[in-house]
């Protein structure tokens, strides 16, 4: 059931809430974002989540991997820079994200895909004093289980988003998958409030929730979706859809409605098997544009 605190994200809001880009806007007006992520293992993940990110609305975007696969990553990225981290065995190395300071030039920053989980990351201290929204995905809410204690007692004042997918949820709360996704609603809403995050947990009928307990819920997004690879496109939508709006619930659902909306629009003439996640990025032009 839907109520009152429970609502249906609806294309009429969508088209409502999605923000203009303004006749004077320039490149730093519009969103310098950062995504944090890749390893020498996977290099695909964080270019999926830059190009996404740049075809969402971001102004500048920068891609941050470890140093060893610069070189192989901006082979595939043509408008983005970036920015190399230090590197052990093909992932950043351990105490390289404390480099804090650096973060302060962008307006949002992504963390996770494809960063591995060999090396120690302390998330927590890396941006407590982070002023932007800080999404966290993939392997990056691996790093976060580890270190919860510390985000619940101590708080980040800016807007802390996770996008985890039942797996990883489940690996978060310490529950069985079959748990999650029996109480997806009460699960994310109890880890929302304890944790003061906006909650995305994925799949078919994705759930939005606010640290407050406000929850949204998706149904654009089919089958073709199951592929490696949409949940980082996701990632780079939500970081670009922040830098957009002032209200972080609508930039929220905004992006998770248009990147379900992409595929259902897909597979009317493409075949759910064939679908790939840069295909949802390259169709993000003409969906966002019949939200106008
Ligand atoms: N119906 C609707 N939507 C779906 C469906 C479906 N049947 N299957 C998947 N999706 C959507 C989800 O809602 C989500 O937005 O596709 C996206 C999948 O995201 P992830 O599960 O994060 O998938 P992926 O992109 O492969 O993740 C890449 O990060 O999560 C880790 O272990 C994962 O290493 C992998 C990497
Ligand atoms: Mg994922």
């Amino acid at each position: 059931h839907v109520g009152v605190s429970r609502r249906l994200i609806t294309e009429e809001q969508v088209k409502k809430t999605l923000t203009k880009r303004m006749p004077d806007a320039h490149k730093g007006s519009v969103g310098r974002a950062l995504i944090i992520g890749g390893a020498l293992q996977m290099t695909g993940a964080p270019v999926l989540t830059t190009y996404a990110c740049l075809r969402s609305g971001a102004g500048l975007v920068t891609l941050a991997v470890p140093d060893s696969i610069q070189p192989i990553v901006s082979q595939k990225l043509t408008e983005s820079t970036f920015y190399p981290f230090k590197s052990k065995n093909g992932q950043i190395e351990s105490g390289q994200l404390e480099n804090v300071d650096y973060y302060s030039n962008f307006q949002g920053v992504a963390i996770g895909p494809g960063m591995g989980r060999e090396q120690e990351h302390q998330l927590f201290h890396a941006f407590k004093n982070y002023v932007g929204p800080l999404v966290i995905d993939a392997d990056g809410l691996y790093h976060l289980s580890r270190e919860l204690q510390l985000w619940k007692k101590e708080r980040r004042s800016a807007p802390t988003i996770i996008t985890p997918h039942p797996g990883e949820m489940a690996s978060l709360t310490k529950l069985s998958i079959q748990e999650v996704e029996a109480n997806r609603f009460d699960v994310s809403k109890q880890f929302a409030m304890t944790y003061n995050m906006y909650v995305v947990l994925k799949g078919p009928f994705t759930i939005i929730t606010t640290p407050a307990g406000e929850q949204w819920i998706n149904v654009t997004g089919n089958e073709s979706l199951a592929k490696g690879g949409s949940g980082d496109v996701l990632t780079g939508m939500i970081l670009a859809f922040l830098l957009q709006h002032k209200n972080i619930a609508a930039a929220i659902y905004n992006a998770v409605y248009i990147h379900g909306k992409t595929a259902d629009m897909l597979i009317k003439t493409h075949d759910v098997w064939s679908v790939l996640a840069s295909d949802i990025a390259n169709n993000l032009p003409k969906v966002i544009l019949s939200m106008r």
